[in-house]
């Protein structure tokens, strides 16, 4: 089966557009965890409370169907294992960029898999949901740590896949043509990845700092009931992972 054009454009723009935007606002509002269990946890709350069809409809446009369209698109692109810059006269690094950029892609793949199955309605229906500040606490700080380095290592190849792609899209697209403008923005993507991984395991350190463990972790999304109904509030028996 041949690649698309129309198709490969629209899987390069939906990785910065809007999947990258989603990730690094993510990392960010993630990294609420920094100053502790209640800062998190009303930023969840913010997000809880929503009228659930504003919530549901900016969750499918701007997370679910792109990243969906995205993800199957780039396992096919993988699988047909196409060109790359190998047969022209870029050097072995830019080489190196792609077929990592790939392999990242692939290792995103799975880690998404596993993340969205825990913090989402999947999760939900198995009693593992993994939202608020005490159940990442637990779920990061379970069997030796495990997760934590699970966590930290499918954050870092997501860092990786969109700092590098952002190199490989200003390619595809024609911003960066000349060869010091391209040796330039890899900078740009090398100090982008520091950034994302920086705020990802600063994100997931806020969840183990011994510091809030002696702090009850008051969640807000509870206890600003004023702001929406009992109903909208997270079932606090399904939050904790077992
Ligand atoms: C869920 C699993 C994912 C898979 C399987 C995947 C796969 C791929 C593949 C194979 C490419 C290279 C395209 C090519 O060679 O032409 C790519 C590019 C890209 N991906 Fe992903 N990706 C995934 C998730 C993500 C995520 C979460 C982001 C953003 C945070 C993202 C952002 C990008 C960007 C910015 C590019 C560069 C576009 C370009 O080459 O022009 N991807 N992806
Ligand atoms: C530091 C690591 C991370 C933490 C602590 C974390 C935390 C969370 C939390 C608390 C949720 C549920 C609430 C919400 O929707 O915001 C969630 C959902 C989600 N996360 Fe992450 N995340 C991390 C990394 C990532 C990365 C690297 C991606 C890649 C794009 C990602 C993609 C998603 C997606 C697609 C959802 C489901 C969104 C939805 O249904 O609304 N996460 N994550």
């Amino acid at each position: 089966m041949r690649e698309n054009y129309v198709l490969h454009k629209l899987h390069s723009l939906s990785g910065i557009i809007p999947v990258g935007f989603y990730m690094a606002q993510h990392l960010l509002l993630n990294s609420f965890s920094l100053a502790g269990p209640s800062k998190f946890n009303g930023v969840i709350g913010f997000f809880s409370n929503m009228p659930q069809h504003v919530l549901l409809l900016l969750e499918l446009v701007a997370i679910w169907i792109p990243l969906a369209f995205h993800a199957v698109y780039g396992l096919f692109i993988v699988a047909r294992n196409g060109d790359n810059y190998s047969k022209s006269a870029y050097k072995y690094r830019e080489n190196r960029y792609y077929r990592w950029q790939r392999w990242s892609g692939v290792l995103a793949f799975f880690f998404l898999c596993f993340h969205v199955t825990s913090t989402t309605g999947f999760a939900k229906a198995r009693g593992h949901l993994v939202i608020e500040y005490d159940a990442w606490h637990s779920l990061l700080t379970h069997n030796g740590y495990v997760f934590f380095a699970i966590y930290a290592l499918g954050m870092a190849a997501c860092s990786y896949h969109l700092a590098y792609g952002i190199w490989n899209f200003c390619i595809r697209w024609g911003i960066t043509i000349s060869e010091a403008s391209q040796e330039a923005m890899a900078k740009v993507s090398a100090v982008a990845f520091v950034l994302l991984t920086v705020l990802g395991v600063g994100a997931l350190y806020g969840f183990i700092n011994p510091v809030f463990q002696q702090q009850e972790a008051p969640v807000e999304a509870r206890s600003s009931s004023s702001l929406a109904p009992a109903s909208n509030a997270y079932d606090s028996s399904a939050i904790r992972f077992r």
